[in-house]
Formats: C-alpha cells, structure tokens, sequence
C-alpha cells in the first residue's frame, strides 16, 4: 500500500466520523411517503440509510431513561429547574491577580478566546440531552413511518412528553439561558444561545408522524401550545430580538427556526411575514456579486460557516415554498446574488477539498456541510451540465449514518445519485451541533482547544484505533 493512499483512506475515515450527525434540513412527509413507497421493498441506494435509521431506533427504544432539563447537571441563575441551561463555550475564567479564589464561576472575570473551548464545557447536560432527545425522537418516529412498529410511537411520544410538557419535568418555552457568560456579578443568557436549540425543528414534523399512531391527538395539542409560546418568546423577548437581528448565519437560523414553529402553531401569516423580512432585510447583504457570503468568509473557517449559512438559507427557501410565501430562492440580494450564485461559488472550492483529502493533504474544512444544501439547490434550481450530480456523489461516499437520513424525506436525491457510503459507523449519532458558527454547541466536545477538531474524546479514540490498524497494515504489506 503506498502512503498517500494509507494516509488518504486515514484522513478519509477521520473526516466521514468527524461530521456524522443529523444537521438541520426540512423533514418533508410526502417526501417521506415517496420513499417508503419506492424503496422499502428494495432499498438499493437507500439501503444504508434505512439500516443506520433501525438501528439507532433500537438503541433509542431500549434506553430507559427520559431526558428532561430537571436532570441537569448544574443548577440555573435563577434556581428554577425547568430553564434549559447553557454556557458560552469560549469564554474562560481569569483569575490573574484574583485572592482567595473559591469558585472560579463566581469569583473570577470571564474572557473570550474564540474558537477554543472552556475545559469545564462538558459538565452541563442541557445541551446534549436536548440533542440527544431530538436525534432518539427523529430516528424512532422515521423507523416508526417505516415499519409501523407501535412501541416506537409510544416511546417517541413518551420521550417528547417528558421534555416538553409533563408537569413535573417540562422546560419552560423560552431560552433566557442559553449560552450564559459566567464569572463575578454576571451569569446573563445571549442571543447566540437560540441557536443551541435549533435541532428542534426536526419536532414538528416529528409529531406529524405519529399523529396516526395511538398516542396522537392530546401530544399533538400539547406541544402545538408549546411552540406557539416558544415562538411568542422567540418574537418578543430582547434575547430573541437580538438574535433576529443578527445579520450573518444566526439571523438565517433564528428564521428559520422560529418560521417553523409558527407554522406548526397554526400562524401561516407571521412565518410569511417573517421570511418576507428577512429577505428584504439581512439577507440583502449576504451574498456578494460573486457568490462570497461575506459576513462568513470572515470568520475562522470560511468555508465551512459559509455552507453552514447555506443550510439554512436553503431551509427558508424550501419552507416558503411549502407556506406559499416569498420566492427565496429567486430572491436577489443588494448585490444581485442569489442562493445559486452562493452555492455555485463554494462547487470549486469544494472539489479541491477533496482533490487534496484524495491525495493525503490534510484539510482544514470538511467538505460535507455543503451536502445538504446542493443536494436542494439541485433540485430546484436544476443540474444540467451534471456537475452538483458528480459533486454529490463524491461527497455521499464520505458521509454515514444519521448524515445519510436526510435521503430518506428526500428520495428524489437518490433516484440519480448513485453513491453509497461504505461505513456503517454511528459513533457520533447525536444531532450535529457541531455547527461551525463558532457559537454553537458541540454535544460531544469537552476540552479540546482546536476548533475544528472539535468532536470529543470518543472520535478520537475511534481514530486513534482506526490508525494504529491501519499503521499495523501498512506495515505488514
Ligand atoms: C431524569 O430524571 C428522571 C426522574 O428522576 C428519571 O426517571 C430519568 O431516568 C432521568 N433521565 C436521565 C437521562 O437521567
Ligand atoms: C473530558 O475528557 C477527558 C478524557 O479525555 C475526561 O477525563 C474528562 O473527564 C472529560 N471532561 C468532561 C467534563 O467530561
Ligand atoms: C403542577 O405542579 C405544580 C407545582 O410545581 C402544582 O402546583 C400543580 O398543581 C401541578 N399541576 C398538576 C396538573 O398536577
Ligand atoms: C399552498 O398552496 C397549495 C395549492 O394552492 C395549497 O394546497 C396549500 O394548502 C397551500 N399551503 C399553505 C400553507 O397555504
Ligand atoms: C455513477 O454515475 C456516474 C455518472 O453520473 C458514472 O460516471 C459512474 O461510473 C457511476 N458510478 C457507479 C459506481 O455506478
Ligand atoms: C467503498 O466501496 C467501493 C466498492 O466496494 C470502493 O470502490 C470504494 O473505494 C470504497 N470507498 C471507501 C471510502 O472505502
């Protein structure tokens, strides 16, 4: 075996684990129906999406324990247990100068330094339960659409009621804690923080699939009540005002998860009138002539916030579509720009990512957050010189497990891609809150500093192992 070739298969396997999770993408029920219709019975294609999806099911089914903010980890500010609680990753105690230090929370100024993560980040479990609950709740009601299996219904509505409704364990419909900066007379949530919950747009149309099942109606009711309330905080706090006007990718996020919940809430109106604002608003200055988004091409990791921006660029746009609403993805920024013209910008730049993953160069940036969003875009805007095809096909070879879901409500994406991923790995099953934003919440990461590698101790033990196999195959070839 030559080199390049270990150390690409290595880089490979790295990145493919690395970037596994479900991101966020519009589950789309007659998409769904489509599938189980073609594929059920002759999976082809499909085949490792529907075994990932069963057997993550499985798991999620035999775990006793319910999540629930009651649980947490560390008590909130304000000593009420059913405020989702969360903690600015990168922000870092100095005690410099500082006598007596008992508790360094308490006692010591809090300071930024991007991209690099407090040590004590992974003893607060709001987070991760919560992506934990999103990930159990799509996997067992997608297996549930799938086989009709009962048992996952009720475990799925369980889990749903537990978190969101159940009088004793509930949270409380707004985030006025999330992302806290801790430290001396401080302790006060962000607006950054609305985007550690956006994985909760994968409950509505959660719910929508097990409104036929036994435990429909009364859950259904409940959590409509909640997200309505959800959405109420989400328009008028000062928290969720200051989200919404962010101007890069937490502005997009902030849309299109808060359109999502007033559309599950029955106010069609608001959700259009919220996406027609900000296509007329933020959105004007976030795609350049050229296709360069450059609120994002300025942080850290350009490419990988720019597709990240993307996904939810492509999220309003579908959900418009789906509310009669705005044309964004015809609508054109100051510049004249598109979602097109973004997307066909980062085409290039992805393929030399891969060109230099083949020949064993390290990369900065995985190359697969575009996925979702050209797979979109080429279903929209058309592909007829065939180039988001082979680009696409390229990129599902280095996805696995719950990244693959989203072909399951997308089956068109299927019916002329032709790649499927060899691995049926699922260490990282949870909900990817890995997000790039440079804000957002990584469920698995505890205390590494580099942001990019970013995906916890049990990845990279995976590749640990992973490399002294292959070092001990290289050698004996
Ligand atoms: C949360 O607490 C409840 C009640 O004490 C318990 O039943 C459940 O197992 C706990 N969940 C987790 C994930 O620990
Ligand atoms: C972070 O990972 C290390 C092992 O690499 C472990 O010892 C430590 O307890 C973890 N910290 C948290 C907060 O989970
Ligand atoms: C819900 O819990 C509160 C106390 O936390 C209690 O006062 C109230 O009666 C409970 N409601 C129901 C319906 O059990
Ligand atoms: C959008 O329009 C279609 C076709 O007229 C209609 O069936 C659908 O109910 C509309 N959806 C919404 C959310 O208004
Ligand atoms: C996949 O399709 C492309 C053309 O779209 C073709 O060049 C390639 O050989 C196909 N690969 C497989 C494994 O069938
Ligand atoms: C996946 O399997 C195919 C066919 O068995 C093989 O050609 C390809 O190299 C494999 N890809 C990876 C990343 O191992």
């Amino acid at each position: 075996m030559k080199i390049p070739t270990l150390l690409a298969a290595l880089l490979t396997i790295w990145i493919s684990v690395a970037e596994a999770g479900l991101e966020m993408d519009l589950l789309n029920i007659d998409g769904l129906n489509t599938f189980k219709t073609k594929y059920l019975n002759n999976p082809g294609a499909a085949s490792s999406a529907i075994a990932a999806i069963r057997r993550n099911a499985q798991t999620a089914l035999a775990n006793p324990n319910p999540y629930s903010v009651i649980n947490s980890s560390v008590v909130p500010p304000d000593k009420d247990m059913h405020q989702f609680y969360s903690w600015a990753p990168y922000w870092w105690p100095n005690c410099k100068g500082i006598k007596n230090v008992k508790d360094e929370q308490t006692d010591c100024p809090y300071e930024q330094k991007d991209g690099q993560y407090v040590p004590d980040i992974g003893k607060i479990s709001d987070p991760k339960d919560a992506s934990k609950l999103t990930t159990d709740v799509t996997t067992m009601a997608l297996a549930y659409a799938l086989n009709g299996d009962e048992n996952l219904a009720t475990k799925t509505a369980h889990l749903l009621d537990t978190w969101f409704l159940n009088n004793n364990t509930f949270m409380k419909p707004e985030l006025n804690f999330g992302q806290v900066i801790r430290g001396k007379g401080r302790f006060t949530g962000r607006p950054e923080g609305i985007l550690d919950l956006r994985s909760f747009v994968y409950i509505p149309p959660v719910v929508a699939l097990l409104e036929k099942s036994s435990v429909g109606t009364s859950l259904t009711n409940g959590l409509k009540a909640w997200f309505n309330d959800y959405s109420t905080w989400l328009l008028t706090s000062d928290l969720g005002k200051g989200e919404m006007a962010a101007n890069n990718n937490h502005g997009s996020f902030f849309v299109a998860q808060t359109a999502t919940y007033l559309h599950f809430a029955d106010r069609d109106d608001d959700a259009r009138n919220l996406i027609s604002s900000f296509v007329s608003g933020i959105y004007q200055g976030q795609i350049n002539k050229d296709g360069e988004q450059p609120l994002e091409a300025a942080r850290t990791r350009p490419f990988h916030y720019q597709c990240f921006n993307l996904v939810a660029l492509v999220y309003i746009a579908r959900l418009s579509d789906q509310l009669n609403g705005t044309n964004v993805w015809e609508a054109k920024t100051a510049q004249g720009a598109t979602i097109k013209t973004a997307i066909d910008y980062l085409v290039p730049i992805t393929q030399g990512i891969l060109t230099d993953m083949k020949n064993g160069k390290s990369v900065k940036e995985p190359p697969d957050t575009l996925t979702t969003p050209l797979y979109a875009a080429r279903d929209h805007y058309g592909d007829p010189d065939g180039q988001y095809t082979t680009l696409l096909n390229k990129l599902l070879t280095i996805t696995s497990g719950p990244s693959e879901f989203w072909t399951v409500w997308n089956p068109q994406a299927l019916s002329n891609l032709n790649a499927t991923s060899n691995s049926t790995d699922d260490d990282s099953s949870g909900f990817d809150g890995y997000d790039g934003s440079g804000d957002g919440w990584d469920p698995y990461g505890n205390t590494t500093t580099n942001e990019y590698n970013s995906v916890g101790n049990s990845v990279r033990l995976y590749n640990g192992l992973w490399a002294v196999v292959m070092v001990v195959v290289a050698l004996l070839i």
